[in-house]
Order: C-alpha cells, then sequence, then structure tokens
C-alpha cells in the first residue's frame, strides 16, 4: 500500500490519537505531578536546542543539550535522533566526551555502517537472509549485511530527521523525538509511528523509553546504538576498561552472525563476564565466536541473554574504566544485549573535535531482543499485532556522581 502525504499525516495523527496519545497522557500526569519541586530538587537541570547542520537536501537538524548538576551534558541530534555527545566528570573531575560521534551530518552519512549513537529501527540487528514470515506471508527486505538485513535495513531511521520538542519536568530534562515509517518502509509490514523519549536527572540516569504502534501486524526491535568510550572518544581502545554482563548465556552465531538459534552457557568461554573482567583479556582467543565476529584480531558482537530478564531495576551490564573512574550501568525492559567492540572501526571516521577512532575504540551495549527473532520460534516474539504498543525503556546511569 502507498499512501499519499495527507493520508499519512492523518494516519500519524489517528496513530498518535489511538495509541502513543495514550501513552503520552499517563507520563504526561506524572510530568506535571513531579514539576513541583523543580527548584528545589534540580537547580542545574536544563535543556536547550539550536542549529546542529543540514542535511545534503537541506533539512534543518537541531541539537537537543541537556545537563544536570553534576557536570554531566548530553547532546541529541535530530538526524537518526542520536546521541551525539555525552560528557561525564572523571574521579578528579575532569570532563571528557565518551560517546563517538561527529561534529557534522556529513560523516554519519558517509559512514552510514556505523551507527554511532543512532535510533535502530525497525529492527535492530540482523535477520537472517533478508526474510521473515508473519501470519503466513513472506516480507523480503533489502539486504544491507552480506546475505542479511541489519538494523531495519539501508537508509532506515538512522538516516532520517525526526522531529523534537524539549521535555523539562523537574526531575528530568529531556527531548521527545518522534518519526513516521510508511507501510512496506524497506519492505516491513505496517505504518508506523514511533516516539522516544531521552531524559536526564540528576542520579546521572539517561533514560531512553520508545513507543511504537503499527496499523498491521508487524515486528519490531528498537535499540540506541552509542558507542562508549569511557576514557574519552578517540582516547585510545577499550580494551582495558572492565565488562560485567549479567548473563549465563549468549546466542552463538553462524558464519554470518545470525544466531544457531541454541542458547550457550558462557561458563568457561571468552563471554564470561558474569564477574568483571577486561574486556581485552580474552578477545585474542583462538575462539572461533570471537573470529567470526573479528577473523583477524578477534572482537566481540554477541547477544547476552540478560539474567534480568526485562526487570528494569535489575542490573544488566556494566562497563568501568579503573583509570578515569567512569563507570556505566545498564538497566532495561529487553530481555538481551549486543555488545559490541567496534571491531570495524578502523580510525577513519573523522570524530567530533578532529579525533580518530581506532579499531576497538569503543562499545556498544544494545539493549534489544535477540537478533533473527521472526524466524527463531524459540526466541522471545518480536511480533507487535495492529493497534498494539510496543514499549521499551532503557536506562544508562554513568558514575562518578
Ligand atoms: C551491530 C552489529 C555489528 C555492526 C554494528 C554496526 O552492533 O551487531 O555487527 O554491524 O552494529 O557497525
Amino acid at each position: 500500500m502507498t499512501i499519499d502525504y495527507h493520508h499519512r499525516t492523518a494516519l500519524y495523527r489517528n496513530a498518535a490519537v489511538a495509541g502513543l496519545a495514550g501513552l503520552l497522557l499517563c507520563t504526561s500526569n506524572a510530568w506535571a505531578a513531579s514539576s513541583s519541586n523543580q527548584d528545589a530538587a534540580a537547580p542545574h537541570l536544563a535543556v536547550t536546542s539550536s542549529d546542529f547542520d543540514k542535511t545534503p537536501d537541506g533539512q534543518q537538524v537541531e541539537k537537543y543539550h541537556l545537563t544536570n548538576r553534576n557536570g554531566m551534558s548530553v547532546d541529541i541530534i535530530t538526524f537518526g535522533a542520536r546521541v551525539q555527545s555525552i560528557d561525564l566528570p572523571d574521579k578528579n573531575g575532569n570532563v571528557a566526551d565518551i560517546a563517538l560521534g561527529a561534529d557534522k551530518v556529513k560523516p554519519y552519512i558517509d559512514n552510514e555502517g556505523t551507527y554511532f549513537g543512532a535510533i535502530i529501527g525497525r529492527y535492530g540487528n540482523r535477520i537472517a537472509g533478508g526474510q521473515f514470515k508473519l501470519d503466513g506471508k513472506t516480507y523480503d527486505l533489502p539486504k544491507n549485511n552480506g546475505p542479511n538485513t541489519l538494523h531495519g535495513g539501508p537508509k532506515s531511521w538512522d538516516q532520517k530527521v525526526w522531529a523534537a520538542h524539549q521535555l523539562d519536568t523537574g526531575n528530568a530534562v529531556g527531548v521527545e523525538l518522534t518519526h513516521f515509517s510508511p507501510d512496506g518502509q524497506n519492505g516491513f509490514p505496517g505504518n508506523m509511528a514511533v516516539t522516544v523519549r531521552y531524559t536526564l536527572d540528576n542520579d546521572n540516569d539517561l533514560r531512553i523509553h520508545y513507543s511504537a504502534v503499527s496499523d498491521q501486524d508487524t515486528v519490531i526491535n528498537l535499540t540506541n546504538h552509542t558507542y562508549f568510550n569511557l576514557a574519552g572518544a578517540g582516547n585510545g581502545n577499550i580494551l582495558n576498561q572492565v565488562a560485567m554482563i549479567n548473563a549465563d548465556k549468549f546466542t552463538p552465531v553462524d558464519k554470518t552472525l545470525i544466531p544457531t538459534g541454541k542458547l550457550q552457557p558462557v561458563a568457561g568461554t571468552p563471554m564470561d563476564f558474569t564477574t568483571p573482567t577486561p574486556i581485552g583479556k580474552r578477545i585474542k582467543d583462538d575462539n572461533t565466536q570471537l573470529k567470526r565476529a573479528e577473523p583477524k584480531q578477534g572482537g566481540y558482537d554477541f547477544n547476552w541473554v540478560l539474567n534480568s530478564k526485562g526487570d528494569l531495576a535489575k542490573l544488566a551490564a556494566r562497563v568501568s574504566d579503573p583509570k578515569s573512574g567512569r563507570m556505566v550501568e545498564m538497566y532495561t525492559t529487553e530481555p538481551g544485549v549486543q555488545f559490541y567492540t567496534s571491531n570495524f572501526l578502523d580510525g577513519t571516521f573523522p570524530g567530533t573535535d578532529g579525533n580518530k577512532y581506532a579499531h576497538w575504540g569503543g562499545f556498544t551495549l544494545e539493549a534489544q531482543h535477540y537478533p533473527d527473532s521472526p524466524n527463531q520460534p524459540s526466541f522471545p516474539t518480536t511480533e507487535l499485532k495492529a493497534g498494539q504498543k510496543y514499549s521499551q525503556t532503557t536506562i544508562y546511569k554513568f558514575l562518578p556522581e
């Protein structure tokens, strides 16, 4: 089905009214309630917006700057609803930008496959053979990762300019971004309206809340693709940073990084991060999985099956940098996390402030459903029924506070 602009706008409005508006109403009540103690509780919380850049076809890209009282700040740009930078003090108060990114839109377009900081939709991670079946119908998707479809296919949500507005509640500041994805976009069924809300508070919690609704049965798996380097983006690699992933199992992959369908215990393998371990300690081990992720030197690019099982109160993962004292913890409603050690970075990306990003120069913690779930009946489902509300929350908590 193809639809014209007016129909699309109306549909977005209807979808928003039917699904998203309900969601937003619930939360905005809570926000209104919390705004009364604004000055006492949160003297330095602020959000401002400014022009960032323009896309080659002339669309304006805005930047939202979120700050808190601990000297932490987060920049979100409307191109791909991306985290563009995260300024975080170290244990001595020295601030560094710990998120890999760019100063302009062009590097994000020229290096689409890096997905720096972006919101990934409609389906984060891989779909085998660029194909899946739903309600008896086969859907063909464009392949952009060898034989597979990765991160929603080419020119997906990470390459779109999202609509945005500021949020300020007293206890948190943020930005809400919306996007409409028409039926058939990169082969996926259903017109879909999506809202992503980033908020920052004085506990150094960067909270990402995703919601979406579709007018047809479809599949969905949203995530954020920020690469962190706790020593500072561009400041060498992350091999000495120490990771803990609260997972007893991971989903091993075939040669094209599609899960075999098994859940394999991490015990006795380089995937065991149940106790905090330097990322580089076993990355070069002679291990088939590590070599599938990065054939030359080894790397991590796998989905871990989280013991937190979607409980937002339970720690899912933590990475710390012993040198700077900086740390990030992740909490999520999702059943898995893709821990990726930027095996494809090679120092050529023109990064923020002239920085170059080395091989293994960052890590991602992509909270998500397992890869290829639409083709893997034993995995938790990623199906979204027509009119049903999709919702996902992930918190990245940064220390020191
Ligand atoms: C995900 C994938 C990786 C890679 C990055 C983007 O983490 O699992 O294989 O494609 O995205 O470069």
